[in-house]
């Protein structure tokens, strides 16, 4: 049972392939950053625009490689993310032989956030702002040629090796530095965090099933609980710098979870205090 891990360098795809190696099966990794090697793991390190047929050897592929990130505003992020969001999940859908069991990871950031408060539903309408959720708009849409495809909308993933332009991990570092933690918008707005072991977890038990799944607790966590869990890790006194969010900011993410835990079986819990530590023995 061999599966394939594209974005296997990055902060889920490294969580996801340990998660896999450990049950045992033998793991291709493809990135385009290095990955480490580990018995058991084959790493390809090219970019999927390049790389050859390696899906046909697949038992199941985890697409997870993409251009991550809602804030990013670098000149060419717009040409980054139609090539590394759309154009490489286009090549992964059409060279994944059909029959292989393939999960594409697109974004919550497609519902634009919880729309008047109400958790976002996979039937909501979606509400994309800005280039990374229209970008995984045109993700999902790709999907749609192919059938049998499941894919995950995760809300905020967290925990050790977080994307360091995160707010946890941006957050962890100014604390440690002694500087004030930068708040867009308010510290009243919610989260719904998932601990990335979680998030691993669920891939591997939903890769299979056809459709649209959210991943996410079902809870929201104020910016205040995330603050006050950074500064209970850390030990520093926090200042905050509260600057206006900007548009492509969802105020507040909340997952409706009935369809994750009905096909689950279990939803996903996060301990904030246990996620914050694990992350900051990383960062530091
Ligand atoms: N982290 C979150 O909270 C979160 C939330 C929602 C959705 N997602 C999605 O989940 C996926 C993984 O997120 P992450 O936080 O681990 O991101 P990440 O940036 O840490 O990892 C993405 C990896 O993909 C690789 N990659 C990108 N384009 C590539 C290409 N064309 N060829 C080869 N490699 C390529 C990058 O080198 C990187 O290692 C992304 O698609 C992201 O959009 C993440």
């Amino acid at each position: 049972m061999t599966s394939i891990v594209t974005g296997a360098a990055g902060f889920i795809g490294r969580a996801l392939t340990s998660a896999l190696l450990s049950s045992g099966s033998p793991v291709v990794a493809i990135d385009r950053r290095p990955v480490e090697e580990q018995p058991g793991l084959t790493v390809i390190t090219a970019d999927l625009l390049d790389v050859g047929d390696v899906f046909s050897s697949a038992d199941e592929v985890y697409h997870l490689a993409g251009c991550a990130g809602v804030r990013d505003v670098a000149p060419g992020i717009g040409w980054r993310r139609q090539r590394d969001n759309v154009l490489a999940g286009a090549r992964v859908l059409a060279l994944t032989p059909p029959g292989v069991p393939l999960l594409v990871t697109s974004s919550s950031s497609v519902y634009g956030g919880a729309f008047r408060g109400r958790a976002s539903v996979e039937s909501d309408p979606l509400r994309p702002v800005g280039g990374y959720a229209t970008s995984k708009v045109a993700l999902e849409r790709l999907c749609r040629d192919r059938p049998g495809v499941t894919i995950v909308r995760p809300f905020t993933v967290a925990g050790e090796g977080q994307r360091p332009d995160m707010a946890l991990s941006v957050w962890l570092r100014a604390a440690q530095e002694g500087r004030p933690l930068r708040v867009l918008g308010s510290l009243d707005r919610t989260r719904d965090i998932t601990d990335v072991r979680q998030a691993a977890r669920a891939m591997i038990e939903l890769i299979g099933v056809p459709g649209i799944v959210n991943l996410g607790t079902g809870h929201g966590q104020t910016l205040r609980a995330m603050a006050e869990a950074v500064a209970t890790v850390t030990g520093a006194s926090l200042t905050f710098d509260v600057v206006p969010a900007p548009p492509d900011e969802p105020g507040d993410s909340l997952a409706d979870t009935r369809r994750l835990h009905s096909l689950l079986g279990w939803t996903p819990r996060t301990d904030l205090l246990d996620l914050v530590r694990r992350q900051q023995l990383v960062v530091s």
